[in-house]
């Protein structure tokens, strides 16, 4: 694997295999007071984030420390970035400077696929960490790890995505995913927070929560990215809380085995109730968990694996 840009058209015996990576890196990890592998000695692994970022950030950071590889965090707020420097600059400095990998996220859709077009002559490796509202593949592939952790092969589960579709890289990304891996998708959402085109996406579609969640082995929750609505939020935050909301009285239509998923940064009381986020359902906690080992995973088949420059 050269880059990870996208799931959509990601091979999934691929996928299958960062995946099981994954699984792997997490138990050789178990316990171990020193979490520190030297597979990525010598290494330089840079994140350039032009969009704010708790989870992915931080958990690149550790994944690639864990695997001892030098990593640099480059904010646009605090870069040149700030006295107009392009991202095609950016990057190919980065490149030059030494960097064997980019970890891109930012607001347009496709930045981190003209970032690999760009950086092909220097042969550095891009990883999308979020663009736009396009995609946002590791963190489809961290939940992933989480429901194969909780129900085992994802053959023919049932996954509702519920809320902000519209608006959301990560529904897009999960959807191709586990569309790939087998599963089953519902998209869960009010007409106006579906994208334009959902038909030709591999999911159905229904606008009423409660006549689905008996049916799921898993509902993942979305985040609402008021950030992105710049005409307005309809409906109403009050009107999608009680429609779309998964409320306490809400989860208990849902079978005893299904799991609860969110990306974060959750709206607490808005998409999800607390006591919902912190249920024994809730596997939200587990995601981030999770994330870390995917990501080492991304890195380890980006740059280290046989298959690394294919
Ligand atoms: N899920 C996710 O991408 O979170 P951050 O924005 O905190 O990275």
């Amino acid at each position: 694997m050269k880059h990870l840009l996208a799931t959509d058209g990601l091979d999934p015996a691929l996928a299958t295999a960062v995946l099981d990576t994954a699984d792997e890196l997490k138990h050789t990890l178990l316990g171990r007071e020193v979490k520190k592998l030297p597979t990525l000695r010598g290494r330089t692994v840079i994140t350039l984030f032009y969009e704010n970022s708790t989870r992915t950030r931080v958990s690149f950071e550790i994944a690639g420390k864990w695997m001892s590889a030098d990593v640099i965090n480059v904010s646009a707020s605090s870069s040149s970035v700030n006295k107009g420097e392009s991202l095609r600059d950016t990057a190919l400095t980065l490149a030059a400077a030494g960097a064997d990998c980019v970890i891109v996220r930012h607001p347009a859709s496709g930045a981190a696929q003209r970032l690999s077009e760009w950086l092909a002559e220097p042969g550095t490796s891009v990883v999308n960490a979020g663009d736009g509202t396009h995609e946002h593949p590791t963190q489809a592939l961290l939940d992933a790890a989480t429901l194969r952790e909780r129900l085992g092969s994802l053959k023919d589960r049932r996954i509702a995505i519920v809320g902000d579709v519209l608006h959301s890289r990560v529904a897009r990304s999960n959807i191709h995913l586990l569309a790939a891996l087998g599963a089953e998708v519902v998209l869960v959402a009010p007409p106006t927070l579906l994208p334009y085109g959902v038909e030709s996406l591999p999911v159905t579609v229904s606008h009423d929560l409660d006549a689905e969640l008996p049916a799921v082995d898993a509902v993942m929750m979305l985040r609402v990215q008021a950030e992105r609505m710049h005409g307005g939020f309809f409906p109403s935050a009050r009107e999608y809380s009680i429609a779309y909301g998964l409320s306490e009285k809400r989860q208990k239509l849902l079978p005893e085995h299904a799991v609860v998923l969110h990306p974060g940064p959750m709206l607490r009381g808005m998409e999800i109730a607390s006591a919902v986020a912190d249920s024994p359902a809730s596997a939200i906690t587990e995601q981030v968990r999770n994330g870390v080992h995917v990501r080492m995973a991304v890195l380890y088949h980006l740059l280290a694996s046989e298959g690394a420059a294919a």
